[in-house]
C-alpha cells in the first residue's frame, strides 16, 4: 500500500456512501487510478480484471480511444444545451442511427439519464398513451424477480426482486406472472413455461382491458439473478399480450448492445416491443445517458392542440451532447471491431468452462457474453455473509466479480482476450473449490 492509497481510503471512509453496499461489512473500497480495456489499475499499482464490465456498462472495454476522442472533440464544440425548443446534430444523428438498428417499428427516440429513468419514461408513456386514446388502463404487469431500477416507478415494478422491502409505503402495486427461468439440462422447462403462460392467460382474462403494459427484461433477468428464459416462451407471451391489446415494454438496459449475442435481445427472441429502454452500454459505458424508444403510433397519440396530451417529462441533461457523441462512436465500433463476433467467441469459452465445472455447480446457463450458475452455499440469499467473502476472494486474486446471492456470473467487456477470460474462469473454479468442496 502507498500513502495515496491510504489517504483515499481514509477520506472515502469519512465522506462517501457507496451504492448497494453494507458499509459496515463490505471490504474496503479499492482506489482505482485508471482503467483500460478489461483491466483496472489501482493507485498502488495493483491490477484487476473487470469481469462484470463495471456494472455491465463498459461493453467495448474501458477508455476506448475512439470513444474518448469523440467525447473530447464534442466537448470543445458543445456539451449541454436545453433540449426543449433546441436540438443538435449529435442527438439527431444518434436517433437516426439507433432507429436503423432497433427492432422494427421503433422510430421515436426520447432521451433521459439512466436505466431507471428510461423505465420511468416508458411507464409514463404507456399510461398516458391509453389516456390519450380515451381508455383507462392503469395496471402494469411484470415478471416475478424482475429488476428495473431504483427510482419509485422502477422500484415498484421490481418489488418482487425482494430488494425494496424497506420502501413499501413509497411504491405502487404491480401485477406479476412467473418467469420460467431455465438452464442447461433443465428437464422441466416446458412445464414451467406452460405454467407461466397459464397464469398470463388467467390474468389477461380478468385484467387484459385495464392493463396498460407489460414490462419485461427480454431473455435475461439481470439483477434478479441472471435468470434466462427461452425465446419461444417470449414469442408465445407476446402473442397473448397482442391479443389483449396490452403494450410491451422491453427493458434492455442490461441486455442491449450485444450482451445476448445480437445487438438487442428482442432480435434474438424474435419479438417487436412497443417500447425499448436502453442505457448502460449506450455510451460504451463512458457517460450516463438513456433512451426510451417507441413505435410511431404511440408517439402519434401524443400529438394534439393541448399540452395535456404531451409527455410531461424531461431532465436537465436530456440528450447531453457528450453522451450522444460517445453513443455514436460506440455504435460505430460494433461494425469496425466486428463486436458481435467477439461476443460469440466469449460465449464459446463460457460454454466450455461452464461445462467443465460439471456437477460441482447448480443451474449453469449461458447466453452471449453472459454466463451464470449457482454455488451450493448453505445461505444463498442476496446479501448473505458469503457475498463480502466472495468479493474479497476475487479481489485478492485481482478480479472484479460481484455475486448476486449465490449466483456467480461473468459479463466481461467484449474486448477481453481469451487468456484473460480463462483467467477469470480459473478464479471461478478456485471459488467453487474454496466455498463448496
Ligand atoms: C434491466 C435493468 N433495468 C434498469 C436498470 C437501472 O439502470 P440504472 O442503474 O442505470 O438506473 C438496470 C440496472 O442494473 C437493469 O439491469
Amino acid at each position: 500500500m502507498n500513502s495515496v492509497h491510504d489517504a483515499l481510503i481514509t477520506l472515502d471512509r469519512a465522506h462517501v456512501w457507496h451504492p448497494y453496499t453494507q458499509q459496515a461489512t463490505a471490504p474496503l473500497p479499492v482506489p482505482i487510478a485508471s482503467a483500460h480495456g478489461a483491466w483496472l489499475t489501482g493507485v498502488d499499482g495493483s491490477e484487476y480484471l473487470d469481469l462484470i464490465a463495471s456494472w455491465w456498462v463498459a461493453i467495448h472495454g474501458h477508455a476506448h480511444p475512439v470513444i474518448a476522442e469523440a467525447i473530447g472533440k464534442q466537448a470543445h464544440a458543445m456539451a449541454q444545451i436545453i433540449f426543449a425548443g433546441l436540438t443538435h446534430e449529435p442527438a439527431v444523428r444518434l436517433a437516426e442511427e439507433l432507429v436503423k438498428r432497433l427492432p422494427a417499428g421503433l422510430t421515436r427516440i426520447f432521451y433521459s439519464d439512466d436505466g431507471s429513468t428510461a423505465v420511468e419514461v416508458a411507464m409514463k408513456m404507456a399510461l398516458h398513451y391509453w389516456r390519450n386514446m380515451g381508455q383507462v388502463r392503469g395496471r402494469f404487469l411484470v415478471f416475478e424477480h424482475g429488476y428495473h431500477g431504483d427510482t419509485v416507478g422502477a422500484m415498484s415494478a421490481s418489488r418482487s426482486s425482494g430488494l425494496f422491502e424497506g420502501y413499501g409505503s413509497l411504491l405502487f402495486g404491480v401485477d406479476t406472472v412467473p418467469f420460467p427461468a431455465t438452464w442447461v439440462g433443465d428437464p422441466d422447462v416446458v412445464e414451467k413455461e406452460s405454467h407461466a403462460l397459464g397464469a398470463l392467460d388467467r390474468y389477461l382474462e380478468s385484467h387484459g382491458s385495464d392493463c396498460a403494459a407489460m414490462l419485461i427484461e427480454p431473455l435475461i433477468q439481470g439483477a434478479g439473478g441472471m435468470r434466462i428464459c427461452r425465446p419461444e416462451f417470449l414469442r408465445a407471451l407476446v402473442a397473448r399480450l397482442r391479443g389483449a391489446g396490452v403494450l410491451l415494454i422491453a427493458d434492455e438496459v442490461m441486455t442491449g448492445f450485444g450482451r445476448c449475442g445480437t445487438l438487442f435481445a428482442c432480435e434474438k427472441a424474435g419479438i417487436e416491443p412497443d417500447f425499448i429502454c436502453l442505457s448502460k452500454g449506450l455510451t460504451g459505458g463512458f457517460l450516463p445517458m438513456a433512451v426510451t424508444a417507441c413505435q410511431e403510433r404511440i408517439y402519434a397519440a401524443f400529438l394534439g392542440e393541448t399540452f395535456d396530451r404531451a409527455l410531461a417529462h424531461g431532465h436537465s441533461f436530456t440528450a447531453n451532447a457528450l453522451g450522444c457523441a460517445a453513443a455514436l462512436a460506440s455504435l460505430g465500433l460494433f461494425e469496425r471491431e466486428d463486436t458481435l463476433a467477439r461476443v460469440a467467441a466469449i460465449e464459446t469459452v463460457h460454454r466450455a468452462r461452464l461445462a467443465g465445472l460439471g456437477d460441482r455447480i447448480l443451474y449453469p446457463r449461458t447466453m452471449g457474453a453472459v454466463a451464470a450458475f449457482e454455488l451450493a452455499l448453505p445461505d444463498r440469499r442476496y446479501g448473505s455473509s458469503f457475498t463480502p467473502r466472495l468479493i474479497r476472494f476475487f479481489l485478492d486474486r485481482g478480479m472484479i466479480i460481484r455475486p448476486l446471492g449465490a449466483v456467480l456470473y461473468l459479463m466481461p467487456p467484449y474486448c477481453i482476450t481469451p487468456e484473460a477470460l480463462h483467467r477469470g474462469w480459473d478464479g471461478i473454479e478456485a471459488a467453487v473449490a474454496a466455498f463448496c468442496e
